[in-house]
Order: structure tokens, then sequence, then C-alpha cells
């Protein structure tokens, strides 16, 4: 009996210290930097200072995210800077960004919101080292975008899932447990990924006849759930082929959308049109999306240290940012999914900033 109830409590006591470390390996993957200060947690501030770069001066900035060129009236969009409530962000310096990237690889891995982002960093980049010649390529999903003089590469693989859709007899197969992807992304310096929007669509915009779970198919499923199956294929592959010393790895939050002005507490609104001003304070009516929180769940379970970019509240505030109808199908179109540019993937980036160089 003695033995039995002190088994008992020695388990309950493990797993008790499991879960404590648990939780601080969260802390310590996030957010130790700036001494500890949480630099998700914060607010939108005016800054006349920005944007950090005139899009004109970017030449490959893609028509989709160039919203003033297609027409965007509003200005005060641009104003606007990220403030952590307990510390400052270091300010955004391409060169710096430029000579700690020499020699070496970024690549942001996932659907068109990590375009954004890519985008977002090489115009930053570009901006910064004027001078510096670049070459910019494209093959299949592949886009390298190099500096030559810094032999420094800044990537984007095209990848809505991460996991592997694979073409069969019996049409395309989204198979949660299958990351063959995963052999393009060996070898980088820092790996960014994203995924969560394509786990929506249905219909036409569903690239996928089946799922497939081990040796079963699944006509559907539950897409949180088929989307939780996928992270924790990915968060393996992760713990089976990283080498930490070699790789920083982040997975960004996910990127919120406006299509409902019930979401921010203004019903009257039907999507993000004519929104003009960021939500102003540090909560957001709606609170954590449920993508979201499945995340934050793969990345507790992992055991190699993945930094969670967790643009997620940051961006929610930002109902003012998105394209709307001046992105890419103009007026025909209304997109509050993706941001403008310049625009809210710019913090994403001085963030990534702030944590590549304090770390
Ligand atoms: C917006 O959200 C509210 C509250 O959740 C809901 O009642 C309404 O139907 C939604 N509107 C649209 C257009 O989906």
């Amino acid at each position: 009996m003695g033995a039995i109830a002190f088994g008992a409590t020695l388990l309950l006591v493990l797993s008790l210290v499991h879960h404590i470390q648990g939780e601080k390996k969260l802390e310590a993957k996030g957010i130790e930097i700036n001494g500890g200060c949480d630099i998700y947690q914060g607010t939108w501030v005016r800054d006349d200072s920005y944007p950090l770069y005139d899009v004109s001066q970017c030449p490959f900035i893609e028509r989709e995210f160039d919203c003033l060129k297609n027409g965007r009236p509003d200005k005060d969009y641009l104003k606007y800077r990220w403030q952590p409530s307990w510390c400052n962000l270091p300010r955004f310096d391409g060169q710096d960004l430029l000579e700690k990237l020499r020699g070496k690889s970024i690549m942001f891995v996932g659907d068109s919101l990590s375009l954004n982002q890519w985008q977002s960093l090489t115009c930053m980049l570009h901006v910064a080292a004027p001078l510096a010649q670049y070459t910019s390529s494209r093959t299949g999903g592949l886009s390298i975008f190099n500096f030559p003089a810094y032999n420094a590469k800044v990537m984007f693989s095209r990848n809505a899932f991460l996991v592997d859709i694979v073409s069969t007899s019996k049409g395309a197969v989204l198979r949660l447990d299958s990351i063959e992807g995963g052999k393009l992304w060996t070898g980088m310096d820092v790996l960014v990924f994203n995924s969560w929007h394509w786990w929506l669509h249905t219909g036409r915009k569903q690239p996928w006849n089946y799922i497939q779970e081990g040796s079963t198919l699944y006509q559907d499923m539950d897409r949180l759930e088929a989307y939780e199956k996928g992270l924790n294929t990915w968060a393996r592959w992760v713990d089976n082929n990283v080498d930490p010393a070699k790789t920083k790895i982040f997975f960004q939050g996910v990127s919120p959308d406006h299509m409902n002005g019930s979401d921010w507490g203004e019903p009257s609104a039907v999507n993000c049109r004519d929104q003009t001003q960021p939500v102003l304070g540090t909560m957001y009516p709606t609170g954590t999306p449920k993508a979201q929180l499945v995340v934050e769940k793969v990345l507790r379970r992992m055991s190699k240290p993945v930094h969670l970019l967790d643009v997620t509240k940051l961006s929610q505030l930002r109902k003012d940012a998105h394209p709307s109808v001046y992105g890419h199908g103009g007026h025909r179109d209304m997109d509050c999914s993706h941001w403008c540019l310049a625009g809210v993937p710019d913090t994403w980036n001085e963030l990534l900033y702030a944590i590549l160089v304090q770390t």
C-alpha cells in the first residue's frame, strides 16, 4: 500500500514538475528577450517617423500589397508603431541585419501571409542598402532574394499546409502525417513557419479531395483537429531534424482577418473596408483565435526551442491595415486577410529583428 501511494505521489510530483517545466519552456522559447519583457504585449502609438520605408523605393513589391499604388486614399495606417507596454523595441537597422545575415540564409515557409512578411523584409533590407546589388529568382514555389555582396539569402517557400499534398488515382490527398516538403528546409540559419488560413478553405478553394491519416482516408475532418494533427507532424519534423546550434526556428502566430465588425465592437462594419484607425489600447474584444491556441499547445509539447513570433493580438488590433479593395483584385475584390505594405508585416519583422539581435 505504502509503496503504491508513494509511487502515485512520485508520479504526481513528476508530472507537476514536467508541467511547470513545460510552462517555463514556453516562456524561454518566446519572450525571454528585452530582459524578460513581453514584447507582444503593448499598444499601437502614432509615430510620424513611420513607415520604415517608402514603398515606391521598393521596385519588386507585389502589386497586391501596394495599397497606395492601388489607390488607397487614407495614409494614417502607415503612421503606427508597435509599443510594448514594459520596454522599447530596438529601432530596426537594416544595415545591421544585413551584416548579421552575412553568409546566412533565412527562409519563410508558409502561405501568402509568409509571402507578405518576406516581401516586407526584402523591402526593408533593400531600402536600408539601396546600392547593394540584389538578385531575385523564383522556381516553382521557391523564391530566393539574394544580396551577393553579403551572400545573404532571404527566401520564401510557398507551402500552405506544411504537411504534404500528393496526387493519387483518387485525387489530391492531404497527408497529415507526411512532410517530405521538409527536405527544402534543411541547412537554413533561420526558419520562420506559418500555416492556418488554407486549412479553412472549402469548395473550389480547397486544394485536396481527401485527408489521410495513417492508412485511413477521410472525406473531411474537423478543420481545427486536422490542423493540430498537421502541426504535430511539423513539430516532430523540427524535433527530429533541426540542430538548434545552427538554426533558429520561429513559428509565426495566426494572422487574424477582419471580416466582421462585431469582432471589434462595431457590428455595422461588414468587413475591414473604410477602417482607417487601429483599435487603440491593449485589448481586442474577441480574444485569442482558436487556431492560435492550437499553435501554442503544439509548441508547448516540443523539445526543440521554437520562438512563437506572437503576432496575433497586435495584428488583431490593426483592422485598418488590410488592403480591402486596394489589393489584388481591386474593387472587384475584398481582402481583409493580407496586409498593405508598408504596414503590419514590417512590425512582425521588427520583432523578428529584436529577437535575432538578442539571441
Ligand atoms: C458577425 O458576428 C456576429 C456575432 O458573432 C454574428 O451574429 C453575425 O452573423 C456575423 N456577421 C456575418 C456577416 O457573418
